[in-house]
C-alpha cells in the first residue's frame, strides 16, 4: 500500500496570496503556489518545454507559464489554455507548526 510521506517546505508566513514559490522536497522541485482559495503544490516544471512555473505568474487560481503563455488551473494542475495540453502533477498539503508541509506518495 503506498503511504503518504509528507515533507517540510517551508513558513507559511512566508506565502502571501498571489505568490509562487519554488522549493525542493525530497530532491524534487516544487511549486507552491498561495492563492486567496489556499495552498497548492505541484510539479514546478511546465509539461509543455519545462519552463520553471515558478517563474511565471497566478491570477486568480490561473497558472501561467512564463515561456509560452500556457495555463494550468492552480488547483488541479489540469491545462487551461494552449500549448500545455498535459496536466501539472499535484501534491497534497497541509500545515504543521505555522509550517507548509507536502504530501509526497512514498
Ligand atoms: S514551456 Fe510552458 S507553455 Fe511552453
Amino acid at each position: 500500500m503506498n503511504r503518504t510521506a509528507w515533507h517540510d517546505a517551508l513558513p507559511v508566513a512566508a506565502l502571501r496570496p498571489g505568490r509562487l514559490h519554488a522549493v525542493t522536497v525530497a530532491g524534487q522541485e516544487i511549486l507552491v503556489g498561495c492563492t486567496a482559495e489556499g495552498l497548492f503544490a505541484l510539479d514546478n516544471l511546465c509539461t509543455h518545454a519545462e519552463a520553471r512555473m515558478s517563474e511565471g505568474f497566478l491570477r486568480g487560481h490561473r497558472l501561467v507559464c512564463p515561456l509560452h503563455g500556457g495555463a494550468y488551473d492552480v488547483r488541479t494542475g489540469q491545462p487551461l489554455a494552449a500549448p500545455c495540453l498535459l496536466p501539472l502533477g499535484t501534491y497534497p498539503v497541509r500545515v504543521v507548526d505555522g509550517r507548509l508541509e507536502v504530501g509526497l506518495i512514498g
